[in-house]
């Protein structure tokens, strides 16, 4: 019989330094020829034996089938071990898991991102999504925000994401350092919303960061006039099987790991309504 909860052998064949504690890997399945599929908002299990295992998003191109990425912040027992692993080092994997950003959804309609800090790695394959599938969506805003430049994922990819038709990112940091050159914008990731005069009309708005950011993002959202419909957002709860069998990470009568982590505001709202 099929065992769900056994993970599949996969080896990291490039690491990239992101910031001082978060590193990107990019991972192929061990067998050759392994396939990975995913959708954008999805996150696998990541496991190491003797160091447990824990959910993960998938940071990379959707349009890629041959590896994938995680972006991992080093911060227990799982992530912390896995700070010195190197290319050619064998990881455990299960996945695909969880809901996905509305990458449908949002077709036909204005994008804005809302992100902060680590909270881009789950949403990079969305925007990368959007980029091979340009002409299906109409214009894209990406407000990024971390408590300092150096706390920032991705930034190579900034200019890039810029230059895609119709396509703006804006950035700002809580903190700018004495010494240092910072030319884009200081304050929380709201303050972006004047500046890149974001508006409700035909919008879809996805959000991911810590919770408090999410909270604040969310209701400045519905302050400038969006509904709850508009805004998509993606949960952190621990977890367990990550499957839906075991019940860790229930939020009301939801699975975070089943039903979201991907969910709508106004569905979230229903079973979470003291913390958005
Ligand atoms: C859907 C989803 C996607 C995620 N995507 C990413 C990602 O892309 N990148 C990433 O870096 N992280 C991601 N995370 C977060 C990651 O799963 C957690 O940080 C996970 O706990 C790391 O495992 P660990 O074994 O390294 O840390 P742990 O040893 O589990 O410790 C992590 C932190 O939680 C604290 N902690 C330990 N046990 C408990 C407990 N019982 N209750 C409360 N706090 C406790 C620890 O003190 C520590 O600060 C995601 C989480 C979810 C749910
Ligand atoms: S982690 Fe087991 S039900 Fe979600």
């Amino acid at each position: 019989m099929l065992n769900l909860y056994m993970p599949l052998k996969a080896k990291i064949i490039e690491v990239k330094k992101q910031t001082h504690d978060t590193k990107t890997f990019t991972i192929r399945l061990f067998e050759n020829g392994s396939k990975f599929g995913f959708k954008p908002g999805q996150f696998n299990m990541v496991s190491l034996p003797g160091f447990g295992e824990a959910p993960i998003s998938i940071s990379s191109d959707p349009y890629n089938n041959e590896t994938f990425d995680h972006t991992i912040r080093f911060v227990g027992s799982l992530t912390n071990a896995m700070e010195s692993f190197r290319e050619g080092d064998i990881i455990g994997i299960r996945g695909a898991y969880g809901s996905s950003w509305p990458v449908d959804e949002a077709k036909g309609k204005n994008v804005i991102v809302v992100a902060g800090g680590i909270g881009l790695a789950p949403i990079r394959p969305f925007i990368l999504q959007m980029f091979h599938d340009r002409k299906s969506y109409g214009k894209i805003q990406i407000l990024y925000g971390a408590r300092g430049s150096g706390e920032m994922l991705f930034t190579d990819e900034f200019e890039r994401w810029g230059r895609q038709p119709d396509t703006e990112v804006h950035l700002t940091v809580d903190r700018v350092a004495p010494d240092e050159n910072w030319e884009h914008n200081k304050g929380v990731v709201t303050v972006l919303y004047e500046i890149a005069r974001i508006d409700p009309e035909n919008t879809v708005v996805v959000i991911c960061g810590p919770e408090i950011m999410m909270r604040f993002a969310s209701r400045g959202l519905l302050k400038k006039g969006f509904y709850g419909p508009q805004i998509y957002l993606s949960l952190e709860r621990r977890m367990k099987c990550g499957i839906g069998k075991c019940g860790h990470c229930q939020l009301g009568g939801c699975f975070v790991c089943k039903h979201g982590p991907v969910f709508r505001y106004d569905q979230a709202r229903e079973f979470h309504d003291t913390l958005l």
